[in-house]
């Protein structure tokens, strides 16, 4: 009886890594990144919202949980945005790829800010969580959106 060659199952195993690793790499199409990071933008929207009512209403318990989601969220931007994720549904703009950097930085602000505003909310601290919120929308969202974002039909 021979035995199989040590070669012949290395190639074996070799041609299985790859063929998982090609799997998982395109485990999404684009339409469905899109769909999901746009998912994921509503959410912030949704969390904005919260906590601007919130604020308002001294509900610093409910500012706090929405600010960790913007934090959370903020973490996953740069891993929703792979290279050649684009249709015609998109809003992103060719520039993210060229400015690959720059906007991994926007979406890190946004993280960091997120979770300032969730600590100084989860302690109390009034002043300074109205502080943040006060420029949040244009720090945090407004500039990625501006440079990287089709915007929106003005009403
Ligand atoms: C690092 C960049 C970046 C940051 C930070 C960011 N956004 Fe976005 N946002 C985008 C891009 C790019 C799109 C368009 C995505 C697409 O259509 O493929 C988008 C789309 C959206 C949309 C539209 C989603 C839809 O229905 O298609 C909303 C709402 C939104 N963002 C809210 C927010 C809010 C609120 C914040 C801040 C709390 C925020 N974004 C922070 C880059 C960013």
């Amino acid at each position: 009886m021979k035995r199989p060659s040590i070669g012949l199952t290395f190639l074996v195993a070799g041609v299985a890594f790859v063929a998982v690793a090609c799997a998982s790499m395109q485990a999404k199409s684009p339409a469905e990144t899109v769909d999901a990071r746009q998912k994921m933008m509503k959410e912030n929207g949704a969390a904005w919202k919260a906590v601007q009512d919130n604020a308002k209403a001294g509900n610093w318990a409910a500012v706090a949980t929405a600010a960790d989601t913007l934090s959370k969220n903020a973490a996953r931007i740069p891993g929703l945005f792979p290279a050649g994720s684009m249709t015609p549904d998109s809003k992103a703009k060719p520039e993210i790829w060229q400015k690959w950097s720059e906007f991994e930085a926007s979406a890190k602000k946004m993280e960091t800010e997120g979770a300032r505003l969730s600590a100084l909310a989860k302690a109390g601290n009034a002043q300074a969580a109205n502080d943040i919120i006060k420029d949040f929308g244009r720090n945090a969202c407004g500039s990625c959106h501006g440079p990287f974002r089709v915007p929106p039909p003005q009403k």
